[in-house]
């Protein structure tokens, strides 16, 4: 009893004398070195991104960029049904960079990430600056009125035939917000011949009840925000190929949001 009261480190003659009990196993083991107990993680492996261009609206803007891109893209995955992105191809239409700042600066797990958008300065340094091979990005000169007035009127293959096919599902998150109806098909067409048969379709709209069909909100500013009446949406979505499976409401960091299958 006495002798198990002896500090650590003693003479030899206590520390034989010790059972070899767990208690007393730091008291018989030599003490290790700083040397020997050192390791080091591998540097991490990515190149961290901060591209110069915000196209959220303000109430999204005011939260870093990754945060909210790392949200959407989990509620995407999730309402998609799928059971992580990890493996998934994913055509990201209207890309902006929010959603490649997540992927890359939280090393988000996914397949492929294709983001296309009418912005050729955004699309350029992305290009330049994106050294993750999972991710890749495709200018599109498509006529908008608020974002690209000068554009052209692209055909329904235009992106298909640059060998964006084969995708699990594509998204649009305010994009068609800023559309209106035949700009809406145009693109409803354009992404029904880059997801592969089975694949879904994700993306937000206005929704209102009250209006008969689509109108354009803010007068004086072509296109800043639209709104689609849900059902005269649902039709214009089954022209194009799709049928819309399920709708969200819109909650503070979410735009209402429509699912669909190719058909
Ligand atoms: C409000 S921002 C949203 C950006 C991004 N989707 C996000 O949620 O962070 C709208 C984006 O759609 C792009 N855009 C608008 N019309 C487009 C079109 N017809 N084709 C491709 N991109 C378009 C704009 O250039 C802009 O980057």
């Amino acid at each position: 009893m006495e002798l198990l009261e002896k500090p650590c480190g003693g003479s030899g003659h206590f520390a034989e004398t010790l059972p070899d009990t767990s208690a007393n196993q730091c008291r018989n083991r030599p003490m290790a070195s700083y040397q020997s107990l050192l390791s080091a993680d591998p540097p991490p492996a990515f190149a961290y991104i901060e591209p110069p261009f915000e196209f959220n609206s303000q109430n999204v803007s005011k939260y870093p960029p990754e945060v909210t891109g790392s949200l959407v893209l989990n509620s995407i995955s999730r309402r998609l049904g799928w059971h992580s992105l990890a493996g998934m191809r994913l055509l990201d239409l209207g890309c902006g960079v929010r959603l490649a700042r997540a992927i890359v600066n939280l090393q988000m797990p996914i397949g492929l990430y294709a983001g296309v958008d009418v912005n050729a300065a955004s699309i350029a340094w992305l290009k330049e600056n994106v050294q993750d091979a999972r991710l890749r990005f495709e200018h599109l000169d498509m006529h908008n009125a608020l974002y690209n007035p000068a554009g052209a009127h692209p055909a329904d293959d235009e992106l298909s035939r640059r060998g964006l096919t084969g995708f699990d599902a594509a998204c649009m998150l305010s994009v068609v917000t800023h559309q209106d109806p035949d700009d809406t098909r145009k693109l409803l067409r354009m992404l029904h011949a880059c997801v592969r048969p089975g694949g879904q379709l994700y993306f937000t709209a206005f929704l209102d009840e009250a209006i008969e069909a689509y109108v354009d909100k803010e007068a004086g500013q072509p296109r800043a925000w639209t709104s689609y009446n849900p059902d005269f949406l649902i039709g214009l979505v089954a022209e194009c190929g799709w049928a819309v499976k399920a709708i969200y409401a819109g909650s503070v960091l979410h735009q209402p949001a429509l699912v669909c299958d190719r058909l």
